[in-house]
């Protein structure tokens, strides 16, 4: 499968097209950033671990009946994937306080809600992704309301087939990150990857940070962590 023209020419990810215009390469480097791109780096084989974590989770939910964008795996950094046409919103879903919801609220990080939390973000770079709600995302006409149940419905349906999984594997499945996509044919699919760099993954028994945060706090042995993820991870195949 040949790579063509580059589509997406992004910092950790790149997007090519090929000889099937419905299909598309995408390619995991070793570099990392965080702060919108400030702070940046080389983490010798991330691309190679965040594909392999990648597409484990993928097949993990088609086993499990989310339909996503992802065809399979033809290079240790590469997989083939159907091309959507991503909704510019991020949803997050949160199962343990982290990050910025420990921040924005003053809530200890570690503390479990009583249910998981979901938050929307409107894609922009410009704007460091800002976050909104069901309104907005009707309003702004990001989706119609069906989609949006629908994002909502595969979103709980990710997190359950995940989170027991990297329990089995002696992790907890902090938090992470999601997009949406509409394929050629109309389908709404999960068109995005998680990975270290876009989830939160604690270790249960030591709870070591086996993600980007190890990257954003300068805590060191980001590699080891990332391929800690994929190795477990790879033990339940
Ligand atoms: P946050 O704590 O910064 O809101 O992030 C929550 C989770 O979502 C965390 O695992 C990182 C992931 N995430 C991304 O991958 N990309 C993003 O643009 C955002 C806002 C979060």
């Amino acid at each position: 499968m040949d790579k063509r023209v580059i589509i997406h020419d992004g910092v950790s990810i790149k997007i090519y097209g090929t000889e099937n215009p419905e299909q598309v390469i995408i390619h995991f480097t070793d570099e990392i950033t965080a702060y919108n791109k400030i702070k940046k780096a080389v983490i010798t084989d991330k691309g190679i671990y965040c594909n392999g974590v990648s597409c484990m989770i993928s097949r993990l939910l088609q086993d499990g009946g989310v339909p996503t964008h992802f065809i399979r795996q033809i290079s240790p950094r590469d997989q083939l994937c159907w091309r959507a046409s991503v909704i510019p919103m991020e949803v997050i879903v949160r199962n343990v306080v982290a990050g910025s919801l420990a921040q924005r609220l003053g809530i200890p990080e570690g503390l479990i809600p009583k249910e998981p939390i979901y938050d929307l973000c409107y894609k922009s770079d410009d704007l460091c992704d800002p976050i909104i709600n069901d309104y907005h995302a009707l309003a702004l006409g990001l989706v119609n309301r069906t989609d949006l149940e629908t994002i909502y419905t595969m979103t709980k349906q990710v997190n359950a087939i995940l989170f027991p999984i990297f329990r089995k594997v002696g992790i907890t499945l902090v938090d992470f990150k999601i997009e949406f996509g509409h394929l050629a044919d109309g389908r709404l699919v999960m068109s995005d990857d998680i990975t270290p760099d876009t989830a939160r993954f604690w270790d249960i028994e030591t709870g070591n940070k086996l993600d980007k945060d190890r990257f954003r706090h300068d805590r060191g042995h980001v590699g080891e962590a990332y391929k800690t993820v994929y190795d477990r991870l790879k033990s339940v195949f």
